[in-house]
């Protein structure tokens, strides 16, 4: 089989993310300080596939660029393609066409992170070459992904977000074509969400008769469109961080798996891991618990705060109660407002979520 390409799909709109994705691409939030779509990167570098396009949206397409770069970074070479409006994973796929050519190719949706990478599914789809290579995981709520309905090994059908799913077995977000699945795509109508459904679109070679061969994965997999998936997310890649402290501690407490980057800065303050304080970080008086990465520059002071992601220059004031939980943008400020008892002072965005006790 001749050499893989690679494609991650960085466009789409990111309702779920909101306010977050007002102002960022979701697949740049970042999971353990890292964002989301490196990862995708790394795992396609990791496997050997170096050419990689990337589809990205107009409204966020530069902040990709300006993150990913040019791929050397990674050791890749970084195609951009730009897809102008949200139409589909299969829109997304026809939009890469130019650049895929005829070679086979993995396709990547850049929300998605896979723990144990796709070292041993590249090498299982060299082997025996089928038209596409599906990844599925059982799951408790089929209904909010793509579902595969199998006949012992084989695929019967597939369908997308299923009211009434035939199996509990969810499409992962990274698949394996040959280059049938361009006619395939072309193929399909738009579904009642209006996209061309790459489910569909996979659907319709079964349909033709090609082989398309299942493969159920071991070892978490996360989309990271909600909330919940995104704690969840950070909460699996920090249980596997090696610790490491680069920082300066002053009368501080580290337990546990905890990473502080250099130029970091603990002052009476206790991190019980798994964790990560990012560089440049200012944390004092405090009590940063499991489950949490404060990114760089973050000011913590007189605040305790446990399970959440706190993103780039945000600050954190003297909290009355544990923050937990959550997910805070960029240069987002939470602090107590003194001198006024009993009364709440925000500033927020549209769709911001803000739980009080
Ligand atoms: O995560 C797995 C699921 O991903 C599968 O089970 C579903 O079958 C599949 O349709 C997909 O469902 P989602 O509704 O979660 O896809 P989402 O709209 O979140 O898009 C996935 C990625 O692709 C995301 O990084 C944005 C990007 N994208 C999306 C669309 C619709 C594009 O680049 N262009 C697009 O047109």
């Amino acid at each position: 089989m001749e050499q893989l390409k690679g494609l991650i799909l960085s466009g789409g709109a990111g309702t779920r993310l909101r306010p977050i994705t007002h102002t960022s691409a979701k697949q740049l939030v970042p999971v353990a300080n890292k964002p989301v779509l490196f990862y995708g990167i790394e795992a396609l570098v990791e496997a050997g596939i170096t050419e990689i396009g990337i589809i990205i949206a107009p409204e966020t397409g530069d902040e990709i660029r300006e993150a990913a770069g040019d791929g050397s970074g990674f050791g890749a070479s970084i195609t951009y393609i730009e897809q102008e409006a949200p139409l589909g994973l299969a829109h997304a796929l026809l939009m890469a066409e130019a650049f895929l050519g005829q070679s086979p190719f993995v396709m990547y949706l850049g929300d998605n992170l896979l723990r144990n990478g796709l070292v041993e599914l590249v090498a299982t789809f060299r082997e025996s070459e089928p038209e596409a290579l599906i990844l599925l995981t059982p799951v408790p709520d089929a209904s909010s992904y793509g579902v595969a309905e199998l006949d012992g090994d084989r695929v019967v059908k597939l369908v997308e977000k299923p009211e009434d799913p035939p199996s509990d077995l969810a499409l992962v977000g990274v698949y394996m074509f040959g280059p049938e699945i361009f006619a395939a795509a072309r193929s399909i109508e738009p579904s009642a969400r209006g996209e061309l459904e790459i489910t569909d679109a996979i659907d319709a070679l079964i349909e033709g008769g090609k082989r398309v061969e299942p493969h159920i994965v071991r070892g978490w997999w996360k989309d990271t469109g909600r909330l919940e998936d995104m704690l969840e997310a950070n909460r699996l890649v920090l249980e596997d961080l090696e610790s490491r402290s680069d920082g300066e501690l002053i009368d501080s407490k580290v337990e546990g798996r905890v990473v502080i980057e250099a130029g970091a800065k603990l002052e009476r303050t206790t991190v019980r891991g798994p964790a990560i304080i990012g560089a440049g970080a200012h944390i004092s008086d405090s009590y940063v618990g499991p489950y949490t990465a404060i990114d760089r520059d973050v000011i913590i002071a007189g605040s305790e705060i446990e399970h959440s992601i706190v993103l780039a220059g945000s600050r954190i004031r003297d909290l009355p109660a544990r923050m937990e939980a959550s997910l805070l943008g960029k240069g987002v400020t939470v602090e107590r407002s003194l001198g006024m008892p009993k009364t709440l002072r925000f500033l927020v965005g549209d769709h911001a979520d803000i739980g009080i006790p």
